[in-house]
């Protein structure tokens, strides 16, 4: 089972996404949350990426795409992957199709623009195990720190209200282009692939529930 979790920055991919991935026991492979530990770790890589991710533009399509090739030969990915915050351009999507790779679903979690700055400014998240919690919405049991590890949590640069309005920007030019793109492949059934679209808006158990009534019928 492959599955792509498609929308926003701060659309609520990542939280839905460990849903998915224990309904079908398929690893959560976020590219966002690799390109960070990249970072962290100070590889060549993660050097390259910094500057990028801190101002909230792309990495080059080569570099993630050869990142994401190597994560899905791994073992754990045998029964399939979730790919969240992965594909991101029309080449992205186009370089899944030529190592042909069947997309079974994909998951396009719809929330407006207004709502996501509101989101973004209240994220935290516990950047060693990818976690992310809401001061309002979905607080830690004690503030600051991670339910799991006890970690400090923190504010991600590109939250940040300018860079959230920026990076929105980027998505519906760069990434809503995919809705289109999986619509079409939708349509085909030689693809495999079903496209379905998720209203974002509400509860992580409300979102949590249209997901898994979706992906059942
Ligand atoms: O997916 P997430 O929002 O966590 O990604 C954070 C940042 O990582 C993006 O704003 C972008 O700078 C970078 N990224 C990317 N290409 C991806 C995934 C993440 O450039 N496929
Ligand atoms: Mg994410």
């Amino acid at each position: 089972m492959n599955v792509i979790l498609l929308g926003p920055p701060g659309a609520g991919k990542g939280t839905q996404a460990a849903h998915i991935c224990e309904k079908f026991n398929i690893p959560q492979i976020s590219t966002g949350d690799m390109l960070r530990a990249a970072v962290n770790s100070g590889s060549p890589v993660g050097v390259e990426a910094k500057k990028t991710i801190d101002a909230g533009n792309l990495v080059p399509d080569d570099l993630i795409i050869a990142l994401v090739k190597d994560r899905i030969q791994l073992p754990d990915c045998h029964n399939g992957y979730l790919l969240d915050g992965f594909p991101r351009t029309i080449n992205q999507a186009n370089a899944l199709k030529l190592e042909g790779i069947r997309i079974d679903y994909c998951v396009e979690v719809k929330v407006p623009d207004d709502d996501i700055v509101v989101r973004m400014s209240g994220r935290r998240v516990h950047l060693s195990s990818g976690r992310t919690y809401h001061v309002k919405f979905n607080p830690p049991q004690e503030s600051g720190k991670d339910d799991i590890t006890g970690g400090e949590l923190i504010q991600r640069v590109d939250d940040k209200e300018d860079i959230v309005r920026g990076r929105l920007k980027i998505y519906h030019k760069q990434t809503e282009p995919l809705v289109k793109y999986y619509q079409n492949d939708s349509e085909k059934p030689e693809t495999g692939t079903k496209f379905i679209a998720i209203n974002g808006v509400g509860t992580l158990e409300e979102v949590k529930e249209r997901i898994s009534t979706a992906l059942v019928s």
